[in-house]
């Protein structure tokens, strides 16, 4: 009890200090920014869709200081690479825009050397490199890049630690929860949970699955929009490749983990349905994975830490 007092003190300071964010951002105070490196490459889309889901944007040197900044973590990791930039023609071939919206007429940043070239005719994604030079590519390719948010005083960071106002702490597990009405294939929900700084959702207990079965009944079938079933979402659990043997995303079987109450019938175990899915009954169920369905995820308060922008 103490400690959660002191847990609820610490967080309701956070709450109202002006320019708070996860803390595997930093800070640049001369971009009035916040910038994470991702050094693992990935293809542009993947980039654009990890830095949104985690609250920010691909980055795009669209002022001398995010140029600066951005070269700054380039020159710390591998000065020689070239890295993706939220500059992209992949609605319409040959119009470019930065993610925001900024027209890449107004981008004062050199070209490299024979670019741009559009090569093979296929280049729609822009990358800068180690020399502060922009290129064209294929936007299938993979590259390293930075995600980047702009510092907002409006930010408020939530008691479930995110700036993500969908994140509901429970006091009865004391973890928070999210349940997102648009559907995802288990991998992109997966993507999505761990994005925002959590994972699907593991049932530990039965408490835990009345809690779930509560929140999936504030969203009744008509607030679900799109053609999908209604009745089940995913959570955290799938056969890891071994048929009729499941476990949890974080390894442990069912049992270990606390909840393993199958609806009547549950699960089916048919091949294709190797991943965990849960009824509004609050029973578990065998999905198919690539289907998309709604789904929960679930994160702990304290993580991601919150970090406050330092001058
Ligand atoms: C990159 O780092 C080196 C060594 O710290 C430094 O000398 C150089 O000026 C840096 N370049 C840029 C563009 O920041
Ligand atoms: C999941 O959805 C994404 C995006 O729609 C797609 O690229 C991916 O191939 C799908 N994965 C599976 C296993 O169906």
């Amino acid at each position: 009890m103490k400690s959660s007092l002191k847990y609820f003190v610490l967080l309701l300071c956070l709450k109202f200090i002006e320019g708070s964010f996860r803390c595997d951002y930093e800070y640049s105070s001369k971009a009035q920014a916040w910038f994470k490196s991702v050094v693992v490459p990935a293809n542009w889309f993947d980039a654009r869709l990890r830095c949104s889901q985690e609250g920010a944007v691909l980055a795009s040197p669209k002022t001398p200081e995010i140029l600066a900044e951005m070269r700054n973590i380039m020159n710390r990791s591998n000065p020689e690479y070239e890295i993706f930039t939220g500059i992209h023609a992949t609605v319409s071939q040959g119009d470019y825009y930065t993610i925001e919206g900024t027209p890449l007429s107004n981008i004062l940043v050199p070209w490299s050397k024979n670019e741009p070239d559009n090569k093979d005719n296929v280049e729609s994604c822009i990358t800068l490199n180690g020399n502060g030079e922009l290129a064209d590519r294929p936007c299938e390719v993979t590259r390293p890049y930075i995600c980047y948010r702009p510092e907002s005083s409006q930010v408020e960071v939530s008691e479930c630690g995110t700036i993500d106002p969908d994140y509901h702490l429970d006091k009865r597990t004391n973890k928070c929860y999210k349940f997102h009405t648009e559907p995802r294939n288990f991998s992109r929900a997966f993507l999505a949970c761990s994005a925002e700084g959590g994972h699907l959702a593991i049932i530990n207990s039965d408490a835990e699955a009345t809690v779930l079965k509560e929140i999936y009944a504030k969203y009744p079938d008509a607030k679900l929009l799109g053609n999908f079933r209604k009745d089940l979402a995913f959570i955290g659990f799938h056969d890891w490749g071994e048929r009729w043997v499941y476990r949890t995303i974080h390894g442990e079987t069912l049992k270990e983990a606390g909840y393993n109450k199958f609806s009547p019938g549950e699960p089916t175990n048919i091949p294709e349905q190797t991943c965990g899915g849960i009824y509004r009954t609050g029973l578990l169920l065998d999905l198919w994975c690539d289907r998309p369905a709604a789904f929960f995820c679930e994160k702990s308060p304290g993580y991601p830490v919150v970090c406050r922008a330092s001058p």
